[in-house]
Formats: structure tokens, C-alpha cells, sequence
């Protein structure tokens, strides 16, 4: 029998990692989980609650003690047809954020290798950079989320950069980049990647997908956690050119996603009316909540091509963050960057979240 001392297990004075991690940290959430949460931008409604038939029933002809599955090829194809491309030129995974990750991998040469991104933009490009030891850049956005264009390019042109980052539409500030700006970086950057991540796609309604084929470095992220609603399902994927996509497959393992996440993705695809349909209500939900919050004098809101609002309450966000915490609903304070100070977001999920949190809102203000 082992005794308590002895299962005690003695620290190492070894370093077994690499060393540049003794910086770094773990990814963590700092959410309160409340009734409503409208704070990471997922959707109300379970994908599983509206889609459970289709996905059991295909269920049936799955073989979990397989590793290859017909399921694969028949996403793949169904996935590109959604897309708009050949096969050959899309890449999927466990969520957007696992082909970031994996491009990040692809694209480090050496310790001095970074990504540029435009500041503020989506929290975890830096997290993923760090994790596979790839140094991260940024260009501030101006406090109308305008940016120096010529200065990002003169930023990408540095040797060491190994991708440009652009978020579009851009997590957390909401807004679509100008298109004319995007061309100006992808013609510009010839030898340079540049990643434009979609992950909002269904809620912007607007892409670069048709524009593949004239810039051979682009590469689009996208996601199904958004306009799916599916952010527990994991699952994304990578287009571009089938050079790139067969360059970024050589960084993935062999049987990386599961064949229960890849059936059930397929179903979402066999019924993605249901899911557009939500994007659409959203969109109306979300442009009248933006209406709502515009008549509150005291409140600064900002447009969205997303499902998710800014806005800020001068001197008082984070007051109004703990009151909203306080009754029930958990809202996600992005005020860390200059452009975005004192800023709250809001997750536009369902017609029940928003009324609530509007309805706190203006309770707050008569206080
Ligand atoms: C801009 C952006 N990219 C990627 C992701 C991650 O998406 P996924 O859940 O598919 O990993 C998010 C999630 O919030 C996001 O806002």
C-alpha cells in the first residue's frame, strides 16, 4: 500500500518545456455563467434540439469503431458546395479557432516569426500565437475603427512577418473593414498570407470567397459556432487557394475531428435553411436593439455586421456591468483597448436575452 507522503509527486528542477512558456499562460474564460449569457457571442437555440432526428438517424449508420468513415468525404463535399469552392480547396477542424491555431503552426519559420494584427481584434489570435511560439504585431485601430492602411503594409512588409490578420467583420468593434482597404493589403503583400477571418460570415453576408482566385495569398477562416449556433459543436474550416490548403493540411493529424462532430455538422448542412433563417431574425433582433440602445442619450453604441453590439456608458460601464450581473445576465467587458474604452458587448442570441438586457439597461438608468 502506497502511503499519503509517498504519492506526493516532487517537483521538478527541470524545465521540460520550451522555455519561452514559463511566460505564457493557460487559455482561461473569466465568465460568470448567468441565466442570460450574452457574452460570447453563441447563439439561444441548441442546433441538437432542432436538427436531433436528422442527426440520430445518421447516426445509426456510423462505425465508432472505425477510424475512416464515409462521413468525411461526404462533408467535405457538402461543405464546399456551401462554400462555393472545389474540395480540394477547403480544409475543416475543430472550430475556427483550431485552423487559426493550425495556420499559425504552418506559417512560423523561426523564434523572430510574428503575425500582424489590427488592435483591438479578436482576443485569441494572441493566445494561439503564443501557444505555438509565433510572435504577434499590432496596428491600433483609430477610436472610429478606421486604421493607417499604408502603415499595416509597411508593418506586413517587414521579413519576419509571416501572415497579416484582418478580421471581417471585426470581433470586438463589430464593424466590416473597408473592401477597397482589404484589396489594397492582399495586392500590396504579394508574398505575404493574408488571413481574413470569417468568422461572422453569415451575420455580415458579405465575403471574399469569390475573390480567390486573383489574390493566390489569401486564406478565409470560418466558423460554425456564429451563424450555426453550434459553439459547442467545434467545428470550422480554412478556403484558399488547393496549394495553400494542401500546404496547411500537412501541419493537421491524421484523424483530428470526430465522426460524431462530422455527422452532426453534415446535419446542419442537410437543414442549413432552419439556421439561415435564425440568422436572418437575429439580424432584425439585432438592428433593433441597435435602434433601442442609439435613442439612450447617456449610451455610445456602434454598428454591427455581426451578431454582437458595442456600446459604452461614460464613466459607468463597469457599474452597469456588475448591475447586469446582478440580474442575471453576463455581458463581456471589451474596454482594454484605447478604441474601445469603457466598452461592453452584448450577444444578440435570442428575442428573450435581448429583452432582458435592454429592459435592465433602461431599468439602470432611471436608477
Ligand atoms: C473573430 C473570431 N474568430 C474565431 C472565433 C472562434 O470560433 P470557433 O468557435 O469556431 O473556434 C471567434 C469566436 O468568438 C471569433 O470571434
Amino acid at each position: 500500500m502506497t502511503s499519503k507522503s509517498s504519492t506526493k509527486i516532487a517537483e521538478s528542477k527541470v524545465s521540460f518545456f520550451r522555455s519561452d512558456l514559463k511566460d505564457k499562460h493557460a487559455p482561461t474564460i473569466d465568465i460568470i455563467p448567468r441565466k442570460h449569457m450574452v457574452a460570447l457571442n453563441e447563439g439561444c437555440q441548441d442546433p441538437y434540439q432542432l436538427i436531433q432526428k436528422d442527426f440520430l438517424n445518421r447516426l445509426d449508420s456510423l462505425s465508432l469503431n472505425r477510424y475512416i468513415s464515409p462521413t468525411s468525404d461526404l462533408l467535405h463535399q457538402k461543405l464546399a458546395d456551401y462554400a462555393g469552392v472545389p474540395k480540394e480547396q477547403l480544409l475543416f477542424g475543430n472550430g475556427a479557432d483550431d485552423m487559426l491555431y493550425h495556420l499559425f503552426l504552418a506559417v512560423r519559420e523561426n523564434a523572430q516569426s510574428f503575425a500582424l494584427s489590427l488592435a483591438p481584434s479578436y482576443f485569441d489570435y494572441a493566445t494561439m500565437c503564443g501557444a505555438v511560439d509565433l510572435g504577434i504585431r499590432f496596428l491600433d485601430m483609430r477610436s472610429d475603427f478606421s486604421f493607417d492602411v499604408e502603415r499595416y503594409i509597411e508593418l506586413a512588409q517587414d521579413p519576419n512577418c509571416r501572415l497579416a490578420i484582418l478580421c471581417n467583420p471585426n470581433n470586438p468593434t463589430g464593424n466590416l473593414l473597408p473592401k477597397d482597404q482589404i484589396r489594397q493589403i492582399l495586392t500590396a503583400l504579394p508574398d505575404k498570407l493574408v488571413v481574413i477571418d470569417e468568422a461572422y460570415y453569415e451575420f455580415s453576408g458579405f465575403s471574399f470567397v469569390s475573390e480567390l482566385d486573383k489574390y493566390p495569398n489569401l486564406i478565409l477562416i470560418r466558423s460554425f459556432s456564429k451563424g450555426f449556433s453550434a459553439a459547442g459543436l467545434r467545428f470550422g474550416y480554412a478556403i484558399s487557394s488547393s496549394q495553400n490548403i494542401a500546404e496547411l493540411w500537412k501541419t493537421q493529424i491524421t484523424f483530428h475531428t470526430s465522426v460524431l462532430v462530422k455527422a452532426f455538422a453534415l446535419s446542419i448542412l442537410e437543414n442549413k435553411e432552419l439556421f439561415l433563417e435564425h440568422v436572418q431574425q437575429i439580424i432584425v433582433l439585432r438592428d433593433k436593439l441597435y435602434r433601442d440602445l442609439k435613442e439612450l442619450p447617456q449610451l455610445i453604441v456602434h454598428p454591427s455586421a455581426t451578431n454582437f453590439l458595442t456600446f459604452s456608458l461614460a464613466g459607468k460601464s463597469d457599474d452597469l456591468y456588475n448591475d447586469l450581473q446582478e440580474h442575471d445576465i453576463a455581458v463581456r467587458n471589451v474596454g482594454s483597448h484605447p478604441a474601445l474604452q469603457n466598452c461592453l458587448r452584448v450577444s444578440i442570441s435570442c428575442e428573450e436575452a435581448v429583452n432582458a438586457f435592454r429592459d435592465q439597461v433602461k431599468a439602470y438608468l432611471v436608477k
